[in-house]
């Protein structure tokens, strides 16, 4: 990421340091913000949780994370971006931490010269989000009224939040989150993440369909047969089986209502009128607002839940979700989700959008393929039968890039024809591999850029798509769980859909 600017002083606070978003995530990527020169000299990060640490042993915690996979000449910088980092022993739900908490980020301000701009940023369990925002509120530690008063509000230090997910897991719980978020912060100052919208591939879509000329006119029904989104992991529940199983888990809530609905919003929305936050989150929100809530009858068809049983991954045997630890015998939980909706817009009319994401699957790939409608009239006759539909195959992650798969003559006498592709690979044209999301996001939060954070309206309309299935799976308890092996494609259910529907899922 070039150094185009440097942010303002601030300090950033982690509540949920102990846990592993903290160390995986967060502090190596704000490590590559203070590596890159991003960060303000006048910085520093406090992390918070209940763990009696010293600020040393958080350090020492953070350390071999931070370092992963990167040059060994990098251990001197980290000593000096750690000498900023800091750790309080909190419990933050509870009012009398406030005193002591507040006292702290006020000497780490001044120590560090960092003014009172604070971004906080929760990554603990869920159900602590609530008792955690109505403190920090309590405390005084925002100052909104302060800054509407103001004269230049755009000289007035802010205060913002991140929110991880799960935000909610039903329309009820992510409305009353966002009201107690409302009371205590301006929406403009929340930001709910989605780490799928800091992927490049991701932020490309916008600049793939609206900085082209050739892509848009065909970005519709009249062209378009249908749309897929996938997101396949080979990994398993990784040790979180217990949130996993927990009602806010399940692949469904997990990838579906969440990540993968941005990706479908970013795919299907209107050209926005312009790049600012609010234009392309208000297209978005359209696109969930025209989104078909599914019927009674179509869930039974085209709303698919799966679940892994034991199998193979690598030659490895691995074990079925039901013996992962924190996991339930007689779990019902979706490992494995593939729903069809479709949006009603003009635009869209009868474009089906197949979405579908699973754990355990045989290979990791997220990708977005958009299959396009047979040529009105076909003139090779004799091998009519064996044309391809065109497609354009955007290659989330890994081996991000974008192909363009259409048919073309094979040399010779003979009229042969086979499906050729163009491909667009972003390690050869760009050098280098694509940024981290986490890096982009804090980054952004930091500079005051809400253009990849979600809306209040994006969540709730989205989980409103997703309940009526949430509803009638757990209704209906599925009576053949499990119902694939780890290290396949997911359950043949998921494929008979598709053929239903003359169709076929796009596996490698
Ligand atoms: C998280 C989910 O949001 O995304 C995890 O909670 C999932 O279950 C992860 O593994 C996938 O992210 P990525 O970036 O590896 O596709």
């Amino acid at each position: 990421m070039p150094n185009t600017e440097r942010i303002e002083p601030c300090l950033i606070v982690i509540f949920g340091a102990s846990g592993d978003l903290t160390k995986r995530k967060l502090i190596p990527a704000l490590f590559d913000l203070y590596r890159g020169k991003h960060l303000s000299p006048n910085f520093a990060v406090l992390g918070i949780s209940r763990t009696e640490w010293s600020d040393d042993a958080f350090r020492e915690h953070l350390k071999p994370w931070a370092l992963k996979n990167r040059e060994p000449d990098v251990a001197g910088e980290w000593d000096a971006f750690a000498r900023q980092v800091y750790y309080h022993a909190a419990d933050s739900t509870q009012s009398h931490a406030y005193p002591e908490l507040t006292a702290r980020i006020a000497a780490l301000a001044r120590k560090h010269n960092a003014g009172q701009s604070v971004l906080f940023y929760l990554s603990m369990a869920p159900q602590l989000y609530e008792s955690t925002i109505e403190q920090i509120g309590a405390a005084h530690m925002v100052m909104e009224g302060k800054a509407w008063c103001s004269i230049n509000r755009d000289k007035m230090p802010w205060q913002r939040i991140i929110v991880e997910k799960p935000f909610g897991h039903d329309p009820q719980s992510a409305n009353q989150l966002n009201r107690v978020l409302g009371r205590v912060f301006e929406e403009e100052n929340i930001y709910r993440i989605d780490h799928y919208l800091g992927k490049e591939t991701v932020q490309n879509l916008l600049v793939f369909r609206f900085a082209n000329t050739i892509f848009e006119p065909i970005w519709n029904r009249n062209y378009v047969d249908h749309v897929q989104v996938t997101a396949m992991e080979t990994v398993g529940v990784e040790g979180r089986g217990g949130y996993y199983d927990s009602p806010s888990g399940g692949a469904m809530r997990d990838m579906i209502q969440s990540h993968l609905m941005q990706v479908m919003a970013l795919v299907a929305m209107e050209p926005p009128v312009s790049m600012r936050a609010d234009d392309i989150r208000n297209e978005k929100v359209k696109v969930f607002q025209a989104v078909r809530k599914p019927s009674v009858d179509h869930i039974a068809a085209y709303a698919i839940r799966g679940q892994y049983g034991r199998g193979s991954m690598e030659g490895q045997a691995v074990p079925a979700y039901r013996e992962e630890q924190g996991v339930s015998p007689s779990s019902q939980t979706d490992t494995y989700a593939a729903i069809q909706l479709y949006v009603d817009t003009w635009r869209w009319g009868g474009v089906p959008f197949y979405l579908r994401s699973g754990k355990r699957m045989a290979k990791k790939m997220t990708e977005i393929v958009i299959t396009f409608r047979p040529t009105p009239h076909c003139l090779f006759r004799e091998t009519a039968a064996k044309l391809k539909p065109n497609q354009i195959i955007i290659n989330v992650q890994p081996d991000e890039g974008i192909r363009l798969r259409f048919e073309g003559k094979v040399p010779g006498t003979r009229m042969d024809i086979r499906d050729v592709v163009m491909s667009f690979d972003y390690v050869s044209q760009f050098k280098g591999q694509p940024q981290e999301a986490y890096a982009r996001m804090l980054l952004d939060a930091m500079r005051g850029d809400q253009t990849l954070f979600k809306h209040r309206d994006e969540v709730e309309s989205s989980w409103n798509i997703v309940q009526p299935v949430l509803d009638a799976w757990a209704d209906q308890p599925h009576d053949d769980l499990p119902n694939y092996a780890a290290g396949t494609w997911g359950p043949s259910a998921s494929d008979v859909m598709m053929a239903r529907d003359n169709r076929h899922w796009h596996n490698p």
